[in-house]
């Protein structure tokens, strides 16, 4: 089996799955009440916690599992991006135990981590498909042809990512963090039409999302406390609906572009029920993998090329690609 850790941002996880990419165990131990005083990720403060947890989370990974360390055959280990000094606590605990039992190491990237959440059972997904990547970090269209190779990245966001849109939404609007979860709920109970928040329309397929939070910034300030009060949730619905729309827009025009008959979306805002509702015919990733997790790493894991003992010693965590 394949044992997968990821220590990447505010998440700690460990999880076990097959050759074939069944989940056995898949262990998420999120720090966000730690980090809500704050209203975002401490990475100090995150990298002591994963610390902390790390053993603890892989032990009841096994446990689930009803394995033990001498049943892993490969690890898979998320070495970025990311927060770095979170990032090495995962790559240190991932050499520890394949060195001690000279077990191969795969170095993951956390983005073809979320790709590669869409090959687990029971519904894997074979390439080619056009791909949105929407999380805290990053969003992303991927031309995905290989399950191994890089896909083409078709378009970026030129300033915030979707989620940290979200999350400086919610902060806005006096919500807790992290905030997608909090405006997706909230937004139930909001007219979508309320304001008409507009999304700038940057050209070819990339995406911005400043501008959009900055129009929330000025709705907000515009209102007496009383009445924000009352109309929160109009706002939460109103800006949800302005970043699905861009959201969708893109993926569509993406998938046009290529000819991509098949979508699929993955990352943290894949979590959006909004987002979920308005592409009907796109793969979904389920709602247990949105969101950081190891399964997905060690999914990734499974199409990498792992590297053999003891050379992965010399392994490093980087925080960002570019
Ligand atoms: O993939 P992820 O766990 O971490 C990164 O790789 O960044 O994504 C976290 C992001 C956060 O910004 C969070 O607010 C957002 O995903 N998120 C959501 C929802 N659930 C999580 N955004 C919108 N609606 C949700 N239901
Ligand atoms: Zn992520």
């Amino acid at each position: 089996m394949i044992l997968g850790l990821e220590t990447s941002c505010d998440e700690t996880a460990a999880a076990l799955i097959t050759h074939d990419g069944r989940i056995l165990s898949n262990v998420v131990s999120s720090q966000a009440d730690l980090h809500a005083r704050s209203g975002g990720v401490v990475p100090e403060v995150a990298s002591r916690r994963h610390l902390e947890l790390v053993t603890p989370v892989l032990r009841e990974a096994l446990g689930e599992a009803g394995a033990e360390l001498d049943d892993v055959e490969l690890l898979g280990v998320t070495t970025g991006p990311g927060l770095i000094g979170a990032l090495l606590v995962g790559v240190s605990a991932a050499k520890a135990i394949a060195w001690a039992r000279r077990l191969p190491l795969a170095a993951v990237d956390h983005l073809h981590g979320h790709v590669a959440s869409l090959y687990l059972e029971p519904d894997p997904l074979e390439p080619p498909f056009l791909c949105l990547l929407a999380s805290g970090g990053h969003t992303l269209l991927l031309d995905v042809r290989d399950r191994a190779a890089a896909p083409r990245v078709l378009g970026t966001t030129i300033d915030d990512a979707a989620g940290e849109a979200f999350d400086k939404g919610a902060r806005l609007l006096g919500l807790g963090y992290p905030g997608g979860a909090e405006i997706d709920r909230l937004a139930r109970e909001g007219d979508p039409h309320a304001y008409e928040f507009p999304v700038a329309r940057v050209p070819g397929l990339d995406f911005s999302f400043s501008g959009v939070k900055t129009a929330l910034l000025y709705a907000v300030r515009d209102l007496p406390a009383v009445e924000l009060e009352q109309r929160r949730a109009d706002l939460a619905a109103s800006y949800q609906r302005a970043i699905v729309r861009a959201l969708v827009d893109r993926t569509h025009g993406a998938a046009a572009q290529v000819g991509s008959t098949t979508i699929a979306v993955v990352g943290g805002v894949a979590a959006n029920s909004e987002l979920r509702g308005a592409l009907p015919d796109a793969v979904l990733v389920p709602l247990a993998l949105c969101t950081d997790n190891a399964a997905m790493i060690a999914s990734a894991a499974r199409f990498a090329d792992p590297v053999a003992y003891p050379r992965y010693l010399a392994l490093d965590a980087y925080a960002s690609t570019a």
